[in-house]
């Protein structure tokens, strides 16, 4: 069977073909992925505009997954299935992979199943590497989340922590703007960070160990948060004594400090949930999971704890159809197919 994937939820047009393969070690193989970046039209605003985002989407949509059907070979005629992201995101971006999956549905007569994005990025991992050993702690960390799932049996996704505010790419994002590097912050500041003394500057980590009181549910003490680095990266640029612009060492700098804080605090949170629930492996997936020092620093950890680590491809990493697809084909097994009542839900939860 071979299911089409949809995926609108930020600002990355994506449709893509994945098709079951029958080994149950290794269920899914990728038969086409196509995705259209919308970067170049948000750059120039220093972020995502959603009303441009829908109406790329808009523009984009037809032709994405003509695209992605030419890839895979295939033709309305031999999918078997439509999985489209529902939720979280920018409800207008989400509208318009809804409505299109709806309408491809009806008119091919489909059956229709509705992902949730983060269910779509923890599918990346077995897309690329089969099933996890469970039961497994996944973290997912991109633009918009920064989330600890406990994932026990296939399919079943359990909240363990979140960020109290901000997600680790938003605070790439925010610091790169600081430092005048352009939007999306993610992929400059890695790069930069290379050359840089991580030692450079003292920035705070911020270890909570308290619960929340708007999620009393979850602990509490395997809870993130960034924004305080990104003031913290405000103050020192504030305090320099020079009243010139920052040299491109100094930038290097800023970048490997702010990396090295943001990555120890996600790998510690990662391998403290790892050893609290007995994990037989941990995994990192969303648009984050493409940063050199974090691939780098799990697959170290883990090969010092004698635990299996798993990522995506950097091409699974960030936005795409093909993880969606995936984590359709899952639901569709489990029997969940959705209405034509279907509708976007840009607060969608998971877990
Ligand atoms: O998963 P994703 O494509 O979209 C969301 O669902 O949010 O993640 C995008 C985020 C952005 O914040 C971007 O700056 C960040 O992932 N990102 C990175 C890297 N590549 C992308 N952050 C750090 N290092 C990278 N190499
Ligand atoms: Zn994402």
């Amino acid at each position: 069977m071979r299911i089409l994937g949809i995926e609108t939820s930020c600002d990355e047009t994506s449709a893509a073909v994945v098709e079951e393969t029958g080994n149950p070690a290794a269920p899914w193989a990728m038969r086409s992925n196509v995705v259209a970046s919308q970067v170049a039209i948000h750059a120039e605003w220093g972020g995502v505009v959603p009303e441009l985002a829908s109406r790329q989407h808009l523009r984009d949509i037809c032709a994405v997954v003509d695209r992605a059907l030419i890839d895979a070979g295939s033709t309305w005629g031999d999918l078997g299935a439509i999985a489209v992201t529902q939720g979280p995101g920018l409800v207008g971006s989400l509208l318009v992979g809804v409505s299109f999956a709806k309408a491809a549905a009806a008119a091919a007569n489909l059956p229709l199943v509705a992902v949730h994005h983060l269910a779509g990025h923890i599918e990346s991992l077995v897309l690329q590497n089969g099933e996890l050993p469970l039961p497994a702690v996944v973290l997912v960390v991109s633009g918009g989340h920064t989330s600890l799932y406990l994932v026990e049996h296939p399919g079943s996704y359990q909240l363990l922590s979140r960020t109290r505010d901000d997600a680790a790419g938003e605070a790439y994002d925010k610091v790169a703007k600081l430092l005048g590097l352009g939007y999306p912050g993610g992929p400059v500041l890695d790069r930069l960070a290379r050359t840089g003394n991580d030692r450079a500057i003292a920035l705070p980590t911020t270890r909570l160990t308290h619960a929340d009181r708007n999620a009393p549910e979850l602990k509490g003490d395997l809870d993130f948060s960034f924004s305080g680095l990104k003031t913290a990266v405000l103050r020192h640029m504030r305090g320099r004594a020079a009243d010139t612009a920052l040299t491109a060492g100094e930038i290097a700098d800023i970048a490997a400090s702010f990396q090295r804080v943001v990555v120890s605090a996600l790998i510690e949170r990662l391998f403290d949930a790892a050893r609290r629930y007995g994990a037989k492996s941990v995994g990192v997936a969303g648009g984050v999971s493409a940063n050199s020092r974090l691939r780098a620093d799990l697959k170290e950890r883990g090969e010092r704890r004698e635990i299996p680590t798993f990522l995506p491809s950097l091409a699974l990493s960030t936005d795409n159809a093909a993880m969606i697809a995936a984590a359709g084909l899952r639901k569709l097994r489990a029997g969940h197919t959705a209405s034509f009542e279907l509708n976007a839900d840009a607060a969608l939860a998971l877990g």
